[in-house]
Parts: C-alpha cells; sequence; structure tokens
C-alpha cells in the first residue's frame, strides 16, 4: 500500500491518503481508525454508476466496523453540482440524524467529492468526511486539497468552502470500470501537475503512458502492474499535497512557481473552450489537454520554452488520448471568454506559462500581445497526430 500524508502547518492538521488495489474492503477499518470509536453513523453520498458498482462493497465495510449506514445518490453529472443538490444532500442528512460527531462518505467521482465535502463543511457547521474517489481524476487532484464546492449559473465553483477531509481512501481497481474519456480527462490533469510543477513527475506520467499506448489492445490499465499505477497515483497526491501545505487557500497576492496557482496550468484556456461549448463537447480535463497547448506555443512564443519542450509536452497531451476537435472553435469567442474568467483579478487574467517543463511561471495577460495568444491557440488547438 501507498501513502501520502498530508500536512496543513496553518490549520495543525494532518490525514492520510492510502492508496491500493481493492482498498474497499477496508474502508470501514480505516474509518474506524482515523475517526475512533464515537461516531455512529456514516451517512454515503454517491451517484447510481457507481453505488451500483462499489455501494455493496464500501456499505458492508462499514457495517461490520460498526457504523450504521444511511446513503444518498445524487444525480448524475456536473449540472447536478448545484446549490439544489446541496440542499437536498442537507435535508438527506438532516433526515438520517447525522450527529456532530458522526461523519460523511464521498463515493465517486470530483462532482460527488466537492458536494459531498461541501455538505460535511457546512452541515452543524462543519463534520467529519472520508474522501473515496472513483475517476482518476478525483484520485489524483479533486480529493487532494479541500476545495469543496458547487456551481453556479454565472459559473463553475463559485460557492465553496475549504474542508479538508479526514481520510482519503484510493482503490484503483475501480479505475476498471471508469469509460475511456474520464480515463483521458484524468491524465491530461497528471501531465499537467507534472508539467506545472515537477519534472520527475511528469517523466514518470508519461513513461506510463507510454507503456499504455503499447499495450493499446488490450482493455486499458489492465496490463499495468498496479504497482506502477499506485505508485504514480501517489506522487501525484504527494505533489498536490506539497503545493496545497504551502499554499492552502491559493493567495491571491502569490505567482511564484510554488503557489497553488500553478495548478491553474492549462485552464484559462480549458474553462473557455468548456464555456463556448457549452459544457458538452469536452471532458473538463480534455479540454485542459488543449489548454495547455495553447499556454505552451504561448510560452515559446516569449522565447520562455525551447521548442523541444513543448514537443515533450505534445507527445504527453497524445498519450493520454484522442480529444474531440476543437480547431472549429471561434477565436473571437474563446477570447470573450477568457475575459470571464473567475480566476483573474482585478480585470486581468493570469496566465501559467512554462519556463520549462516542471517549471511554472505566472505572467500577467496585460504583458502578453493579442496576436500571440491568437497565433498560439490557432497552433495548439489543431488536431493532435
Ligand atoms: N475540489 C477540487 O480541488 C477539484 C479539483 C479538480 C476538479 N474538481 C471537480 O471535479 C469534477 C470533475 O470530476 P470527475 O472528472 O471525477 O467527474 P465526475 O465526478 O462527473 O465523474 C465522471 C463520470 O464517471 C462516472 N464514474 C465515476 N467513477 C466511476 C467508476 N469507477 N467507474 C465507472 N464510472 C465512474 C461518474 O458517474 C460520472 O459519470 C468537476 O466538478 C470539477 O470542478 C474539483
Ligand atoms: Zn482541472
Amino acid at each position: 500500500m501507498q501513502r501520502v500524508q498530508v500536512r496543513l502547518p496553518a490549520r495543525k492538521q494532518e490525514y492520510e491518503i492510502k492508496i491500493d488495489a481493492d482498498l474497499l474492503s477496508e474502508l470501514g477499518r480505516s474509518a474506524r481508525v482515523c475517526l475512533g470509536e464515537g461516531p455512529r453513523r456514516t451517512a454515503v453520498i454517491s451517484n447510481k454508476t457507481v453505488f451500483d458498482l462499489y455501494g455493496e462493497r464500501a456499505v458492508k465495510s462499514l457495517r461490520s466496523s460498526g457504523f450504521k449506514i444511511a446513503h444518498w445518490l445524487m444525480n448524475e453529472g456536473e449540472q447536478h453540482k448545484s446549490l439544489r443538490s446541496l440542499e437536498k444532500a442537507l435535508f438527506f442528512l438532516s433526515d438520517a440524524g447525522l450527529e456532530r460527531g458522526d461523519a460523511i462518505v464521498a463515493l465517486g467521482g470530483g462532482v460527488v467529492g466537492d458536494i459531498a465535502g461541501f455538505a460535511a463543511a457546512v452541515y452543524l457547521r462543519g463534520i467529519a468526511f472520508i474522501q473515496v474517489p472513483t475517476t482518476l481524476l478525483a484520485q489524483i487532484d479533486a480529493s487532494v486539497g479541500g476545495k469543496t464546492g458547487v456551481n453556479m449559473p454565472a459559473g463553475k465553483n463559485l460557492v465553496g468552502a475549504f474542508h479538508q477531509p479526514k481520510l482519503v481512501l484510493i482503490d484503483t481497481e475501480t479505475l476498471r470500470t471508469l469509460p475511456r474519456r474520464e480515463l483521458t480527462s484524468g491524465w491530461c490533469e497528471a501531465v499537467k501537475q507534472g508539467a506545472a510543477g515537477d519534472r520527475r513527475l511528469f517523466d514518470q506520467t508519461v513513461r506510463l503512458l507510454r507503456r499504455r499506448s503499447v499495450d493499446s489492445s488490450l482493455r486499458r490499465d489492465q496490463n499495468e502492474s498496479q504497482t506502477e499505477i499506485c505508485a504514480t497515483i501517489a506522487a501525484h497526491c504527494q505533489f498536490k499535497a506539497s503545493i496545497v501545505a504551502g499554499d492552502e487557500r491559493e493567495d491571491i497576492s502569490r505567482d511564484d512557481h510554488r503557489s497553488r496557482r500553478i495548478l491553474n496550468f492549462g485552464h484559462t484556456i480549458a474553462h473557455a473552450l468548456e464555456s463556448v461549448t457549452g459544457y458538452r463537447r469536452f471532458r473538463h480535463g480534455e479540454a485542459v489537454g488543449y489548454g495547455m497547448l495553447v499556454a505552451g506555443e504561448i510560452s515559446k512564443s516569449l522565447g520562455m520554452l525551447a521548442p523541444n519542450e513543448l514537443e515533450l509536452l505534445r507527445e504527453a497531451v497524445r498519450l493520454c488520448g484522442p480529444l474531440p476537435r476543437a480547431d472549429d472553435l471561434a477565436a473571437e469567442e474563446i477570447s470573450a471568454a477568457i475575459k470571464l474568467d473567475k480566476k483573474s483579478v482585478s480585470g486581468i487574467i493570469k496566465w501559467v506559462l512554462l519556463e520549462r517543463i516542471g517549471r511554472a511561471r505566472i505572467v500577467s495577460g496585460n504583458e502578453i500581445d493579442k496576436r500571440v495568444i491568437r497565433s498560439s491557440m490557432r497552433a495548439g488547438l489543431k488536431p493532435l497526430r
């Protein structure tokens, strides 16, 4: 088993991320160890797809450790990461009689994790929660770092709270049932983490992706040693945890290469692509795949990033899997959507660019010629071959 310790010095908090194949059957025992003997109930929040696949195992394990269980299945999809769903979740918790000392278990991808975590942050002014992420994206990214929240009609993640879990339990076997596009999306975020902040992590990820592409006739992931997958996921959790430990709340005054903001590499364009296609064409990570390439092109045009480094990035994104086309989208619309990015500060977009793979630099939008952005969009949004 791989273990990653997350330390949050500012809060004097610490929790563990456990990663292994078939960990779900350990959920009850691990929950008892981290929550203690006090809690009587756990409320499982999931959705139908995930619960049908993994609910029984999770519930059985929790029961065998003496927890009474209630569960609630939220509707599936990003559009349900909403205040309405949050309200339903809170009614469920109160109907289930959850008390201060009890805990919530989030079983699912990032959508379930963000809603369950937010409900845990505000129900009775905060109760314990455990993350059991079942998508690659949630395992390497969304479940680490304590951001929880919901979308508003005006944009994604506009309402939320920082609320750290007591435990993150990653069962890598759950990835076997994950649809291909969800895997691609997760791998793109993995490439992002390495590219933005850690060259060794990038290389480790690309090595694994190369082996996957050689074995592409087989079912994805089946032929890979679970040890390698676990080690790579652990390395990603470790990386994200280290960034979060140094900048838990994403301080907007920071723009150094270890600030949490570097994790937005590729996201300025990604959010714009998602928005101009009504959130229907791209899985989030797929849009990040293109976003990184556009940011890479900008970096190259500004003379910051060597052309061979950009080639490496292109190869990495290509290895993640096929992306929906993006070269038919109007540059003006994308530019207009970028201006609405909620990550702008005083109306100025902060681009996360690369000096090299593994080292990001944050640059103000007003320092970049619009023509550079346009031509980089054209180059970065071309189909990858
Ligand atoms: N809190 C954070 O720090 C953070 C970071 C990144 C992303 N996010 C959020 O995460 C969300 C995206 O998460 P996601 O990519 O996990 O998407 P998701 O939660 O929508 O899951 C994707 C799909 O996979 C299905 N699924 C989940 N696990 C499965 C499994 N093991 N087998 C088969 N199907 C499975 C789900 O039912 C869903 O249809 C976004 O809302 C994003 O804002 C949050
Ligand atoms: Zn992302």
